[in-house]
């Protein structure tokens, strides 16, 4: 299958998928994500052990949700784009395989979603994350006031996302966002090792232990944030927030 901004590429039984959309730093539009959605489902029909998440060059894993598309979304809009992106969070979380976020350069908003929804983040050193829909007037829409706080804690999940913190890759370590910082010219070679140690272990027990573990959450918690971030659109705080991003100034909220 071919996309226009995503990329799949086998090697064994490893599938790494790539987000290709260099003029807006891998951001996610509909198209993307539909892609998206398309290459994860194509990788679990060819039964890939492992499935890697990259984006294309050094300087974005994802650079977030499309603010240019979402900026003047209705709130039915919104919650049609909330669907879209969770379900793609939701099949990188239900993936068979072992799934690792190769994250080498900016991964907020819902690049930072997806990072969370892989089993394993794998940053370079010059990587940055960061939960930051607030400054945009919003909240995290794809899963991360959910995931968030199972990887760095309850109040250090609530720091970050009220205050949109853009964590360096050796902090976002240390609050447990990353499993491992490799320097900026070893992380691809550390990836394919890693990817290459899961991929020898037995599918189908992996598989079972990856199951049993997700049995810990529930989905409550992930269905009130769909209906929480889309009822922000059409807010004076979000079209005020987006629109100063579009035209690179501060934001003056209400
Ligand atoms: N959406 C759309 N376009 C984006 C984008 C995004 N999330 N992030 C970057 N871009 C675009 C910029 O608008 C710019 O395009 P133009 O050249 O046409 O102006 C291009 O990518 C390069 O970006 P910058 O010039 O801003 O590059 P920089 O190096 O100065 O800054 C950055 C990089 C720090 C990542 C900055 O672009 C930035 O802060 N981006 C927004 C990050 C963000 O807030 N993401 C969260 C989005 S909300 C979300 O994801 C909601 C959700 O939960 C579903």
């Amino acid at each position: 299958m071919e996309w226009e901004t995503v990329s799949l590429e086998w090697n064994d039984s490893i599938a790494t998928v790539t987000v290709d959309r260099p003029e807006a730093l891998n951001a996610l539009n509909v198209e993307t994500l539909e892609a998206l959605a398309e290459a994860i489902a194509a990788a679990e029909a060819g039964d890939a052990r492992v499935l890697v998440l990259a984006g294309a060059g050094d300087d974005a894993f994802i650079a977030g949700a499309d603010i240019k598309y979402m900026k003047d979304l209705s709130t039915p809009e919104a919650q049609a784009w909330g669907e879209l992106g969770h379900d793609v969070a939701d099949a990188l979380e239900q993936f068979p395989g072992a799934t690792v976020a190769a994250v080498d350069g900016y991964a907020f908003g819902g690049g930072c979603e997806m990072a969370m929804a892989c089993d394993f983040r794998i940053a370079s050193e010059s990587a940055l994350i960061g939960n930051t829909e607030i400054d945009l007037g919003i909240i995290p829409g794809w899963g991360g006031t959910q995931r968030l706080p199972r990887l760095v804690g309850e109040e250090t999940a609530k720091r970050m996302i009220f205050l949109g913190e853009r964590l360096d890759a050796e902090t976002a370590a240390a609050e447990g966002l990353f499993g491992e910082v490799v320097s900026d010219d070893e992380v691809d070679n550390r990836i394919e090792e890693f990817a290459a140690e899961l991929a020898s272990k037995p599918a189908v027990a992996l598989k079972a232990a990856k199951q049993a573990i997700e049995q810990r959450h529930g989905t409550g918690g992930l269905d009130y944030e769909k209906r929480a971030f889309a009822g922000l659109f059409g807010t004076h705080d979000q079209r005020e927030g987006m629109k100063a991003f579009v035209e690179d100034r501060t934001p003056e909220f209400e």
